[in-house]
């Protein structure tokens, strides 16, 4: 059966590395903006038949959405054998519970959306903070893709002397596995966020970092805020100037100016979003998942 690569807009380099490695054709989308706003979609290669594989970048998920359920339902109607989602970074993955009450828990409605439209779900290390798996919210078979292997790769080659830290507790998943995998040492601070772009970090004991080059490794750089109160409280206690890694590069609104501006040294990203600091490839762990996953799919059918 062939297999049929789709981008939605803004996706296209990593649909393309994505095809590339997988042997696959690409599958034309035309797409525009009517005057209002709303979106027009239409797929220009025959998919009747055919498996195929949306690749999306969500960075800015509510303008996006939409467009993302319209094309997984007209691949559908269009006679598609099976319809799948590369979704390299997910979003909407930190509301997770009610923090207060009468909050909508966005996770659980986004799965419950993308779940409908999509066969299977391919992404790279989504924020599981409280929840185990992915598999609690979304009803669809799901494959995450480990972004620590890469990074250990990258630090290992790419850094003299290297004590990763993570910023927070829910960062001590990737800064524990990329530690091991690099084979260097890390230490978890403690933050207290106070609103959308204030945090608070409480320093442990941190003499084991003199001498080394202080590696921050977090999963989302969103407003950069966390990253930025990192590197300025290391930077204040004489530390050398903190080279700051994120798995997904969101870098929301001046987040990328005014995190070089608090004094990182070098600042870089795997490539799950398009940015200038992508410097590590998660191509082929993600076209290898590609695989898995479908071969999982048509097993259980
Ligand atoms: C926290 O829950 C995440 O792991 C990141 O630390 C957080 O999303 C980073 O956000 P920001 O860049 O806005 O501080």
């Amino acid at each position: 059966m062939t297999l049929r690569i789709v981008s939605m807009p803004g996706a296209e380099a990593c649909a393309e590395r994505i095809a590339d490695r997988l042997g696959a054709s690409r599958c034309a989308l035309e797409s525009r903006r009517f005057p209002d706003g709303e979106i027009y979609l239409r797929v220009l290669d025959e998919v009747q038949g055919q498996q195929v594989v949306v690749v999306a970048q969500l960075s800015n998920p509510d303008p996006q959405l939409p467009g993302l359920l319209f094309l997984a339902d007209a691949l559908n109607e269009l006679g598609a054998a099976s319809v799948g989602l590369v979704a390299p970074y997910l979003p909407y993955m930190r509301q997770d519970i009610r923090f207060r009450a009468g909050e909508a828990v966005t996770s659980r409605s986004f799965a419950k959306l993308v779940s409908t439209a999509f066969a299977w779900l391919v992404t790279v290390d989504p924020h599981l903070h409280r929840l185990a798996s992915l598999n609690t919210i979304y009803r669809i078979p799901t494959a995450v893709v480990s972004s620590a292997p890469a990074i250990a790769a990258w630090v290992h080659t790419q850094v003299e002397q290297p004590h990763l830290v993570g910023p927070d507790e829910e960062s001590r998943q990737w800064v524990s596995e990329v530690a091991a995998l690099a084979g260097c040492p890390y230490t978890v601070l403690s933050k207290h966020r106070s609103g959308d772009r204030s945090v608070d970090l409480t320093l442990p004991d941190l003499q084991a970092l003199r001498g080394h080059t202080p590696v921050l490794v977090d999963d989302i750089i969103s407003s950069g805020q966390t990253m930025a109160a990192t590197v300025g409280r290391l930077r204040a206690q004489g530390f050398a100037a903190p080279i700051c890694v994120g798995v997904h590069a969101v870098f929301a609104g001046d987040a990328l100016a005014r995190l070089q501006a608090a004094g990182a040294a070098r600042i870089v990203s795997c490539n799950t979003l398009p940015h200038p600091s992508n410097a590590i490839d998660m191509t082929d762990a993600l076209a290898e998942s590609v695989q898995a996953v479908m071969q999982r799919v048509s097993h259980s059918h």
